[in-house]
């Protein structure tokens, strides 16, 4: 499973891509049973789901480790958002087929998506973006993934549940070359400003929220 990207940007969030290479029983036995318990594993039915968790764990064991953090596992909140369990540390992930991302923050939240751009984005944009992001995004199917991976991560970001995607989050207009852009979160007492990090890895867009 090689890292195929690991840096850390100016805000000091870091981030890791992983290839999947691996097969199941490999990356299974690469996560001792203290990490992965019974009940997480039972929990997952599907092995192709089974085999994106191990590797979202791994890879956030692997940044821990870079970053000489004590990896004691992943927990949940009570609306599904990861947290690093007996750390202040704050993590997102995202996985797709191919890959696993993680991304670490020693205080702030933060958020990562990857995605592929794809022709459904122009049948659902209407639901995602507001009328002025619309506009700008021309029904170019890269800018509108950009759009939806962005407002991914800063919903997982946010990490709370019941968020209008075309009102609450908002992406400032941007050219695609662009490999930092900025967003906002605008909801109930919160109205607060984002970085948002592009990478282009093999026909995904990889996007990174935080401050
Ligand atoms: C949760 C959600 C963001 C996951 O995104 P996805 O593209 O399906 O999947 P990804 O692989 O990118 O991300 C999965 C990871 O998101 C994380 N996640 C789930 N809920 C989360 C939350 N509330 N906050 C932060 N992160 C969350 C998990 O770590 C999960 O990985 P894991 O199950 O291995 O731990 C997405 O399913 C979702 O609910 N989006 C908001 C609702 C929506 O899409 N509205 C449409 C508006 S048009």
């Amino acid at each position: 499973m090689p890292v195929i990207l690991e840096k850390k940007y100016e805000n000091n969030i870091s981030l890791a891509v992983w290839q999947i290479t691996e097969s199941h029983d490999e990356l299974q036995a690469m996560l001792p049973s203290e990490i992965l318990t019974d009940a997480e594993l039972a929990s997952i039915s599907h092995p192709q789901k089974q085999i994106e968790f191990f590797c979202s764990r791994l890879v956030i064991k692997h940044l821990a480790n870079s970053l000489d953090i004590k990896y004691l596992g992943i927990k949940k909140d009570e609306n599904g958002k990861p947290y690093l369990a007996g750390s202040k540390w704050q993590m997102s992930i995202t996985h797709t087929s191919n890959y696993v991302a993680a991304v670490m923050h020693h205080s702030e939240a933060l958020g990562v998506d990857m995605e592929k751009p794809s022709e459904k984005l122009k049948r659902i944009a209407h639901k995602f973006l507001s009328e002025t992001e619309r506009t700008e995004a021309e029904s170019d199917i890269e800018k509108l993934c950009i759009y939806w991976s962005a407002k991914e991560a800063l919903y997982k970001l946010y990490g709370k549940r019941k968020v209008i995607f075309n009102e609450n989050l908002y992406v400032f207009p941007f050219l695609k070359k662009q490999v930092k852009i900025s967003g906002k979160i605008k909801i109930n007492d919160i109205n607060e400003e984002y970085i948002i990090y592009i990478e282009k890895i093999d026909g995904y867009i990889l996007v990174v929220a935080g401050k």
